[in-house]
């Protein structure tokens, strides 16, 4: 049973040469490079989880029919591994991920896999590629995901998944690195309704926010912010990450959890605030209300949050028929505050009073 899954252990025989995996390590940008091993596990009808493997990298034999290529049944997590100032490394919360990943299988129609299991498959990557965990502000972006391997084009829940994990060193989420990001209000396209999937994480939510943030790019912005479905009114959130706002008094509020991917770091950052005595509301905010605020000089800044792009200033935003900046466009005390203790929780530089940090 998955209960008693033990990894099974192939290096690769045709390791990254240390320069070369060096040379990588300091490029630093998102996701184009990938260490030397995944992690696989196989699900099947009546077998349940089996095969537990930490092997070579390497591409998967699928069949054409396979029903992820047709039906898009797939979910992803994301998180990283960071390295201490002592060499340690530490993963944030894994087994937040664990359960985000089995509620959005349950809400996929796809097994849910044994917390401890899930954390273990990251663990055992982390640990044979190790040496893949950059210093300084880089991390090792770690990609936890399962899609329907069965050949079959019925519509109905595969009998065969593969369970993967992967790896890639990465530095900043957004080209610009830490500057304030600009962002792209779409009020065409939507992420997802009231019944809908907005709040898995399944790969078909990000295919649908594509043809959105292309526009964002057009109109040269680097990330699209989602309006509700129903209204077209209400703000979401981001392409890939969630959004919070702060008031001139220095409270914060964020949009409700139902149809946004419920964020681990948007979790993470009320709890911080709320510990900081500052308030946090979930609300919901209509994105006119917004314009309105910032004029006024009520709301002082905003930002956006996720594993990949940790706290990032919004410091333009731009929509057809106009643009408003926030604040004076930079990066404000308090999303600037959020962001340094955040990172210094992640990598083990506070006392972890929470126990996040493992
Ligand atoms: C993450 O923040 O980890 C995500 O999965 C979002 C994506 C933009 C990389």
């Amino acid at each position: 049973t998955a209960n008693a899954l033990t990894f099974t252990l192939h290096p690769t025989d045709t390791p990254t040469a240390e320069a070369e995996r060096a040379a990588i390590l300091a490029q630093g940008g998102f996701g184009t490079a990938f260490t030397d091993h995944m992690v696989t596990i196989d699900w099947r009808e009546g077998k349940g989880w089996h095969d537990a493997q930490v092997r070579k990298r390497a591409p998967f034999q699928l069949d054409p029919a396979a029903a992820v290529l047709h039906y898009a049944q797939e979910i992803f997590e994301g998180l990283k591994a960071y390295r201490g100032a002592d060499g340690s490394i530490t993963l944030f919360r894994p087994d937040q991920n664990a359960k985000r990943f089995n509620a959005s299988a349950t809400r996929m129609a796809m097994p849910t896999l044994p917390e401890h299991v899930f954390v273990e498959a990251i663990e055992a990557l982390v640990r044979v590629d190790r040496d893949w965990v950059p210093g300084g502000d880089g991390s090792l972006y770690l990609r936890p995901f399962m899609f329907a391997a069965e050949p079959f084009l019925g519509v109905r829940p595969a009998h065969h998944f593969i369970f993967s994990v992967i790896a890639s060193p990465v530095g900043n989420y957004f080209k610009s690195g830490p500057k304030p990001v600009k962002v792209w209000v779409s009020r065409e396209y939507t992420r997802a309704a009231k019944g809908g999937t907005g709040a898995a994480k399944c790969g078909g939510n990000y295919a649908a926010s594509l043809v959105a943030q292309a526009q964002a790019y057009e109109n040269g912005c680097e990330q699209v912010i989602f309006l509700d479905a129903a209204e077209h009114r209400w703000i979401e959130e981001l392409g890939g990450m969630n959004i919070f706002f702060v008031r001139k008094d220095g409270s914060l509020f964020t949009t409700p959890l139902g149809t946004i991917l419920p964020g681990i770091t948007r979790a993470s950052l009320i709890e911080l605030a709320r510990d900081k005595g500052i308030q946090v509301e979930e609300r919901r905010y209509a994105f006119d209300e917004w314009q309105a605020d910032v004029a006024r000089g009520e709301v002082t800044e905003a930002f956006a949050c996720g594993t990949a792009a940790v706290v990032a200033a919004i410091g333009e935003v731009q929509f057809d028929g106009g643009s408003f900046t926030i604040g004076n466009g930079e990066t404000g005390p308090v999303t600037q505050a959020l962001r340094q203790e955040l990172t210094a929780l992640q990598r083990n530089q506070l006392p972890d009073t929470r126990g996040w940090v493992h």
